[in-house]
């Protein structure tokens, strides 16, 4: 399949793994980029940029395709050296950066001079024409469906792609909801050019999380996420576990005024990463979207894309097609 992502990228398939916090490592970045789609490392997950530069080695080591570097730029309690981790990516000879967070004018000049092209993560069009605006090359666009933060307006893709399509004149890669071929083909259909997944590759075999975490997304239906930290107005879907329904309780009683010092040591990402590594699902808060409601087995990243590419190409062919001849 020929798209303007796959031109612009690089790959076989337009089919991207988003960064993810704790398991964009090389062995998952590398599993998805050699099997024909664009895996991604997840530059904060290494402690320090000397750290990740030694990741991306560890990843050109495991593969010779195209892949990413995502740069989550948050606000956060301990300051992280952004720009530094930026030189790294530049420095390595990666070509693809996934930016997501803030707006990434700041990191651009920087990206440009290196030939790396900017893929800004956003949830909204009036985000996506911004990124547009300063010069990336493409737009993920983030519906409500999520794993993640999914911005506060609540826009879910059927509407959200087309509205973002009707604007863009870049790329765009539909995220947020999808694990199946027939929904990579909707996407397709309402004006994306690719699609972006995180919690179906968590579900993988190739995925560096506990069996228990890819059990408890497949036995997980597509109510079995909560939303935390509404009422700060940083808005995440992580999986439905005994944390977050604690938190979604404090977070009912206190309101909007509620102080974050009230769940700070419950949401831990420390702990959340214990949770994700040593399987004790209801140690923290970790990230899942409603497709888990859609997932159910963990194959390797290989046969996950063979099986999105052959669902997607029999939907356009025979079911859709199938509809017009009838
Ligand atoms: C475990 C996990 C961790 C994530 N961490 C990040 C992150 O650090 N930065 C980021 O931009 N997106 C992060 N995401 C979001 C994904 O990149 C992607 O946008 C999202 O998962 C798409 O929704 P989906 O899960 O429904 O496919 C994370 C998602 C998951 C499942």
């Amino acid at each position: 399949m020929k798209t303007r992502i796959t031109e612009l990228l690089g790959i076989q398939y337009p089919i991207v793994q988003g960064g993810m916090q704790n398991v964009g490592y090389a062995e998952l970045a590398s599993a998805v980029s050699n099997a024909g789609g664009l895996g991604i490392i997840t530059g904060l997950t290494q402690p320090t940029p000397e750290d990740l530069a030694k990741e991306i080695k560890r990843c050109q080591e495991m593969t010779d395709k195209p892949f990413g570097v995502n740069l989550t730029i948050l606000p956060t309690i301990k300051p992280v050296p952004y720009e530094e981790y930026a030189q790294v990516i530049c420095d390595s000879g990666v070509k693809i950066v996934e930016t997501a967070g803030r707006n990434p004018e700041p990191f651009l000049p920087l990206f440009t001079k290196h030939g790396v092209k900017v893929v800004h993560k956003c949830t909204s069009v009036r985000h996506a024409l911004k990124a547009e605006k300063i010069g990336v090359a493409a737009v993920s666009v983030d519906g409500f469906e999520c794993a993640g933060h999914p911005g506060e307006d609540d826009i879910p893709n059927l509407v959200l792609l087309p509205a973002a399509a009707e604007k863009l004149s870049i790329p765009m890669l539909a995220s947020g909801g999808i694990g199946t071929g027939a929904q990579m083909a909707a996407c397709l259909a309402l004006g994306a050019d690719g699609i972006n997944m995180g919690t179906r590759f968590l579900a993988t075999r190739e995925a560096p999380v506990h069996e228990n975490i890819k059990r408890a997304i497949i036995d997980a239906s597509e109510l079995d996420t909560a939303l935390v930290y509404r009422p700060l107005r940083n808005t995440a879907r992580v999986y439905k576990n005994q944390v977050a329904v604690k938190v979604n309780e404090i977070e009912r009683e206190q309101g909007k005024d509620m102080a974050f010092e009230l769940i700070r040591d419950m949401v831990a990402g420390t702990k959340g990463k214990v949770a994700l590594t040593e399987g004790d699902i209801d140690h923290g808060i970790w990230t899942s979207g409603i497709v888990q409601g859609l997932i159910h087995s963990a194959p390797t990243c290989a046969e996950l894309l063979q099986e999105i590419m052959t669902e997607c190409e029999a939907t356009i062919r025979e079911r859709l097609n199938g509809l017009l001849a009838g």
